[in-house]
């Protein structure tokens, strides 16, 4: 981002209704700018990826959106796979080693989800473009509603063995969100090899998720231009643009 030299501006909330919310009231009113940092203690909304909640109990996570605002309107696949890998690099950093990213930018342990990102624009002006992302990190919390478990396994950076505080989290992000964001601009090939390995998706088959339903063969390629270029156990090889790929994973 050209803005990138902006020094990050914090905004600290008690408990809000969502994070986004906060950042996306304050481009409305004209007085956001490149990195501001919303963070709150709490929210009573949080929002997840495909219309689903994120639950954001007081004090057991991190809850933060950036107002990132590039020159330019950034390719929403590589905006998602800077961001799932800038929360990654962070939890490695504290050390939880064994994370990885599941498509498109979940961030797990052993299959359990640690973390979320939810990337939105609101009337995207090409000439000013203006992203928020929101990151959900779950830092304390050893205990999680049945409703959530029921979905999907969950898990924090304290249940994987990492002791850290959320304001630890928070140092790492302001410094790896601006620098994997950076790489849309001027290192897209490292963002698709980063992902790639992340998602333990090198030199394997996969099962991608499309729309005319499941996909089994060899991952070929996944580039940011290009798409998903998978060769399928029968037939020849086949290309998907990014955002129509609905799951993509190892087997
Ligand atoms: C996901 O479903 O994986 C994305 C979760 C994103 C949650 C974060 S918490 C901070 C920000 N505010 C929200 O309301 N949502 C995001």
């Amino acid at each position: 981002m050209a803005a990138s030299g902006d020094e990050p501006r914090i905004v600290r909330h008690d408990v809000v209704d969502s994070t986004s919310e906060r950042a996306f009231a304050e481009i409305a009113a004209a007085r956001a700018r490149n990195m501001d940092v919303h963070v709150a203690r709490g929210q009573t909304i949080g929002r997840g990826r495909l219309g689903r909640a994120w639950d954001s109990p007081p004090g057991a996570g991190l809850y933060a959106s950036f107002v990132l605002m590039p020159p330019g309107p950034w390719n929403p696949a590589a905006l998602t796979i800077a961001l799932g890998l800038s929360v990654l690099d962070v939890v490695h950093d504290l050390g939880a080693t064994h994370a990885a990213l599941k498509w498109p930018n979940d961030v797990v342990v052993d299959r359990a989800k640690l973390a979320g990102v939810l990337a939105e624009t609101r009337d995207l002006d090409p000439r000013r473009p203006c992203y928020v992302a929101g990151i959900g990190v779950n830092v304390a919390r050893r205990d999680f509603p049945a409703a959530l478990v029921a979905e999907r396994p969950v898990t924090s950076l304290a249940a994987s063995g990492v002791s850290c505080s959320v304001d630890d989290v928070l140092r790492r992000l302001v410094r790896a969100v601006p620098e994997r964001c950076a790489q849309i601009e001027f290192a897209v090939e490292r963002l698709e090899s980063d992902f790639v390995r992340a998602a333990g998706l090198r030199e394997c088959r996969v099962r991608a998720e499309v729309a005319s339903g499941p996909l089994l063969g060899e991952l070929v390629r996944l580039s940011i231009a290009e798409g998903l270029v998978i060769r399928p156990d029968f037939g020849a090889e086949m290309r998907f643009a990014l955002e129509h790929v609905r799951a993509l994973a190892p087997i």
